[in-house]
């Protein structure tokens, strides 16, 4: 997997694929795998462009306490930058990837061509919510990502996935213990202060698709719904027999909704 020097420290990323660029952005505490099937797809008719986000799978990582929002959307400008992307780009987030895509709309909307929200929110944490999200963060800094699967997992799956598809449990354990201790501790506090979108989705004024697997419990099809009515044209996908990461478990359907929007948008 290439990498480039980025701001301060070393980003891995896949460029497959030649027309519009695409950037699929990863969720926590994922990698670029989550994308696997919609690489592959996208690739066939436009340029694919996945990164590890800093922390997470084989990018490098940073020192500080935590990772914004803000800051992973720059670093995703400077990737473009690294990568000779001149024109605008299709921005499409899971979750906090999502959070990253409204960033990036927020502060480079000259570089962005439409937005692919997937299994994400717009509004911010609640204190309580942001409370415990550091304290997980604390746990993961000491004992390593891995202490995330005991928790995270059975909410991030239907439960007829975790228990008929021990391929897609596998790949996706592998994942959440890849990342950087520090790392993935940082990005969860940097998400306890991301901010709260609710209010700046109706400025939002590129071509919107929003996604989210139908028995999602973390991002549900009603939040999701509501993000869909408050952004202008925007076009909402539900994805049956999918939870929070509607891509890894029906990788067709979702690459489906994925190629049709890109296909629907004004040259
Ligand atoms: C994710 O999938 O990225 C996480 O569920 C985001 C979050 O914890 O808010």
């Amino acid at each position: 997997m290439p990498s480039t020097p980025i701001h301060d420290i070393e980003l891995s990323y896949v460029d497959r694929g030649n027309g519009d660029p695409v950037v699929l952005v990863h969720g926590f505490p994922l990698d670029h795998r989550m994308w696997d099937a919609q690489i592959a797809a996208v690739a066939r008719r436009y340029r694919a462009i996945a990164p590890d986000l800093p922390g997470f799978g084989r990018s490098g990582s940073r020192s500080n306490e935590a990772f914004t929002m803000e800051q992973f959307a720059d670093d995703l400008a400077a990737l473009l930058d690294a990568r000779q992307v001149h024109t605008p780009v299709v921005m499409c987030g899971l979750s906090m990837g999502g959070y990253i895509a409204l960033e990036f709309w927020k502060r480079h909307r000259s570089r962005l061509r439409g937005l692919v929200l997937c299994d994400t929110r717009a509004d911010a944490d609640s204190a309580a919510g942001a409370a415990l999200r550091c304290q997980t963060a604390d746990r993961v800094h000491r004992e390593g990502p891995a202490v995330l699967i005991e928790t995270m997992l059975p909410r991030l799956l239907t439960a007829a996935t975790v228990a008929g598809r021990p391929e897609v449990v596998e790949s996706l354990r592998g994942m959440m213990a890849g990342g950087d201790a520090r790392g993935v501790a940082a990005a969860s506090r940097g998400m306890a202060q991301r901010r709260d979108f609710t209010p700046l989705l109706a400025a939002i004024d590129c071509p919107t698709l929003v996604l989210v697997g139908g028995e999602d419990v973390i991002s549900t099809p009603a939040e999701m719904a509501a993000i869909a009515r408050d952004i202008p044209g925007a076009r909402l996908v539900e994805i049956a027999g999918a939870g929070h990461l509607s891509p890894l478990e029906q990788p067709v359907a979702v690459s489906a909704a994925l190629m049709q929007f890109l296909d629907g948008l004004p040259q």
